[in-house]
């Protein structure tokens, strides 16, 4: 099963060492030599969470995982995710969620993210708004937990050591976000205008980096940063604010959300770029997952999908999306139990899995058009994300 990726990457790869060695050569450098990260560590949101809110909140219920799982497997898709696709070009396992107590195994590192987590700690419990507690700062100190305590259950030796990354692992590793969207989302579903989003970026942005340099402390040197996704295209920002719903681009997605977006995405890409000053040890790449994903949506028939705005997995409306009868909810109707969130049984056609994510096939289309360096800053594949400009 990973083979095409594998090979795909390779291709991606031999793509771009060729374009590397020729600017290496005119630099007067030589060529550069793949990173080979031991470990991935990740933070974020659902849209990298392989586990950690289904091990603290109860699991993701099933259509998920159908697609490449055949079971629930903590993600909020119909399959893998970026971080898989990224996990598996690397050679490396899956991530287990730090936050997962059975069967982890964590010699190749670990994930904190979290759906629904923002940057910002959000102040209302995740009973109230559905935001998870785990926001970055806490992801950043459960990294902290988990660096000392990994290295002090090694130095122990004993059964649980060979599941726990080597200390060197922790500076050669690969550290990957992404994460942001939920704290402009909830600011929508908190009744605040645009402009009064737009004013919360940059307080959002300054925790975004105080979450970096804490990572840069522990020894983390690869970083590799997804910007925020075009969150007005997603069936579930356009149900829950109509107002924003109201104003529509020609593929259908919300102008003032996207522009919310994309504010964000600029301010964050300066930001990265204030960090790769501060912290100059590291490197720092960050990666335009914004434009993939928009492409994706607004020429879906192109790229061989159909109804981009449209769940797979979900229940009724225009976009196929209920906030009360999610992707996998049940009903009790005259006595019987039955399954009102259903799987539209092509996922692998559709851009959106259940009104929030994205399917497998998306995400690994996502995956493919990013994993060479195209959509990043510096321009290298993800294999080669160590080296600094
Ligand atoms: C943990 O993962 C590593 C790397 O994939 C693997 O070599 C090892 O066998 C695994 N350990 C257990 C106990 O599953
Ligand atoms: C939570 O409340 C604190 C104190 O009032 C405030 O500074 C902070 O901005 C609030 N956070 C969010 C996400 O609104
Ligand atoms: C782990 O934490 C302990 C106690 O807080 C501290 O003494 C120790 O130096 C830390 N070890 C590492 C590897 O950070
Ligand atoms: C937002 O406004 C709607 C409509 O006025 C209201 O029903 C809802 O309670 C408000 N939400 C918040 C979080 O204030
Ligand atoms: C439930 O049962 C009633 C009475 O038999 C029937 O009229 C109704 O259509 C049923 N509802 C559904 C959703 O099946």
């Amino acid at each position: 099963m990973a083979s095409p990726e594998l090979k795909s990457y390779v291709v991606l790869l031999s793509v771009f060492t060729g374009t590397a060695l020729l600017s290496s050569i005119s630099a007067g450098t030589g060529p550069l030599a793949p990173c080979r990260f031991p470990a991935i560590f990740n933070f974020g949101d659902s849209n990298s969470d392989t586990g950690g809110l289904s091990a603290a909140f109860g699991a993701a219920p099933p259509p998920n995982g159908e697609t490449f799982f055949g079971a629930p497997a903590g993600r909020y898709s119909d399959g893998r995710l970026v971080i898989d696709f990224i996990a598996e070009s690397l050679a490396l396992p899956y991530l287990s969620a730090y936050l997962n107590s059975m069967a982890a195994n964590f010699s190749r590192g670990a994930n904190f993210a979290t759906a629904g987590s923002t940057i910002r700690r959000q102040n209302t419990t995740l009973f109230q708004s559905g935001y998870s507690p785990f926001s970055l700062d806490v992801q950043s100190w459960q990294f902290y937990q988990f660096q000392n305590r990994s290295q002090r259950i090694c130095s122990q030796g004993g059964i649980f050591k060979d599941l726990m990354p080597r200390e060197d692992y922790f500076s050669r590793a690969l550290y990957t976000f992404d994460i942001g969207q939920n704290d402009l989302t909830s600011g929508y579903f908190s009744n605040m205008s645009t402009e009064e989003v737009k004013a919360t970026i940059p307080d959002i942005l300054s925790k975004f980096k105080s979450a970096i340099q804490s990572v840069y402390g522990q020894g983390g040197r690869s970083f590799w940063i997804h910007n925020t996704g075009p969150f007005g295209c997603l069936p579930y920002v356009l149900e829950r604010v109509p107002v924003m719903a109201a104003q529509v681009d020609r593929a259908g997605c919300g102008t003032q959300l996207n522009g919310v977006a994309q504010l964000f995405n600029e301010m964050l890409k300066g930001t990265v770029a204030r960090l790769r000053k501060d912290l100059p040890l590291a490197a720092f790449t960050y990666v335009d997952v914004y434009s993939v994903k928009y492409s994706l949506i607004s020429e879906a028939t192109k790229h061989g999908f159909e109804h981009p705005l449209v769940a797979c997995c979900g229940h009724g409306g225009k976009y196929n999306y209920n906030f009360h009868n999610g992707c996998g909810s049940k009903a009790v109707v005259n006595g019987t139990e039955v399954v009102l969130g259903r799987s539209c049984g092509n996922p692998l056609t559709r851009v959106n899995w259940d009104g929030v994510h994205y399917t497998e096939a998306a995400n690994r289309w996502v995956f493919d058009r990013i994993a060479g360096g195209a959509f990043s800053d510096p321009p290298l594949p993800v294999g080669m994300a160590c080296h600094r400009q």
